[in-house]
């Protein structure tokens, strides 16, 4: 079942994983089925992408999609796509992304987002602002009525002007803090070389737009996770089963 959502949906509670996992598979098999033989797509980061790469490669080994070719957003990501038969080519050689699938962290009703759990926010970015069709992925836990009152805002940082990057995120009225690698032994890098700071706003992003302004006007920040203006589509897998597309 497709149906549009008109009005902003309230958070989602949480959901049990093995559930929230099939939900993430489901639209990552709804994905897959809008790409065409020849097209180059954008490949998104994260386990709803991952899913959506296995199900491309099922296709392209079954003679299904050829002549596709992938343009990845991460290691992680091209490193699956050649596990599973997808071709990848480097962003800098194509003019053009046709389509572009990729998960998101939050979404609000005019598809705004917050991405960069996954500390890949810089390179999807601009693999999904150059596709002409870009679809994000998720399941219902991720829509939410207002940005940032749940999930941080990630922000990519050169690690030479980390403390001036800090300051002046804590002057935007966010409460920004260092990601650590899950060992504790250090900051989390990037694909890139540079450090995440995962920004709290106690009050949620009142305006998406403005706030990704300011926090990229930061000298020393290299992205912010705030997308604004490039997702085309959002399909939502529900727990009732149905897909719904903002
Ligand atoms: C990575 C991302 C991911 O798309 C986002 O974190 C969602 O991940 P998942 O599909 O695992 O829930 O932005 O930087």
């Amino acid at each position: 079942v497709v149906r549009a959502v008109t009005t902003a949906a309230a958070a989602a509670p949480a959901i049990d994983p093995t559930l929230q996992d099939s939900l993430k598979r489901a639209v990552a098999k709804r994905a897959v089925e809008l790409v065409k033989p020849g097209m180059i797509v954008g490949l998104g980061t994260g386990s709803t992408s991952s899913m959506a790469i296995q199900e491309l490669g099922k296709l392209v080994s079954q003679g299904k999609l050829k002549d596709v070719v992938g343009v990845a957003s991460s290691y992680q990501s091209r490193i699956l796509a050649r596990q599973y038969g997808v071709k990848t080519v480097d962003l800098n050689d194509v003019n053009v992304i046709d389509f572009a699938f990729d998960g998101a962290d939050e979404v609000d009703a005019s598809m705004n987002l917050i991405k960069g759990g996954g500390a890949a926010h810089t390179m999807e970015k601009v693999v999904d602002a150059m596709a002409k069709q870009c679809i994000i992925l998720v399941d219902q836990t991720k829509v939410v009525s207002k940005l940032g009152l749940t999930f941080p805002v990630p922000v990519e940082v050169l690690p030479f002007a980390i403390s001036p990057v800090l300051r002046a995120l804590v002057g935007l009225g966010g409460v920004p803090e260092i990601r650590n690698a899950l060992r504790k032994d250090g900051p989390v890098i990037t694909d890139l070389g540079n450090m995440v700071v995962d920004v709290r706003f106690p009050d949620g992003v009142k305006d998406p737009a403005e706030m990704e302004r300011s926090i990229n006007m930061i000298p020393g920040v290299v992205e912010s996770g705030l997308f604004v203006g490039i997702a085309n589509t959002v399909l939502v897998a529900t727990r009732d089963g149905d897909e719904i597309t903002i």
